[in-house]
């Protein structure tokens, strides 16, 4: 089955709105990464400040081939001279999961 890896954001309430729109200006970055399966940003409501970055993927490989590769890209890279905006997060933690169980709803 599937590995789900979430990447914890934590945001201070006045970045929100920035961290949001950068996401959206960068939407279509991971959808054609093979082995790429789902990707959700997670807007905190209640009990926690974080914002989950939620990606799932066929397997380990996959993740990691794109966290090599187009991964950096899609993230700016950093250093190599260019201007690169202050991040909206103020830190970041990288959750690994193995989906044992799932389900979706009945067709028709
Ligand atoms: C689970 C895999 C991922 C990892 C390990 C990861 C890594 C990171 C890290 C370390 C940051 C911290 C802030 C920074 O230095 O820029 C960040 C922010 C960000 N990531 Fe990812 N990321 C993942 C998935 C994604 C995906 C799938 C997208 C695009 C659809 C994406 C787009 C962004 C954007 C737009 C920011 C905001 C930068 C900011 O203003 O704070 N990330 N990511």
């Amino acid at each position: 089955m599937s590995i789900v890896k979430i990447n914890v954001l934590t945001v201070p309430a006045e970045q929100r709105e920035v961290l949001e729109q950068r996401f959206g200006a960068r939407a279509g970055t991971v959808d054609s990464a093979d082995g790429f399966e789902w990707f959700e940003l997670l807007r905190p409501v209640e009990g926690t400040d974080q914002y989950l970055v939620y990606t799932r993927w066929r397997d380990e490989e996959s993740f990691q081939a794109w966290m090599e590769g187009p991964m950096k890209a899609a993230h700016q890279g950093g250093g190599e001279g260019g201007e690169r905006p202050k991040p909206a997060a103020t830190g970041s933690t990288l959750w690994s999961f193995e989906v044992v169980q799932q389900a979706s709803p009945k067709k028709g």
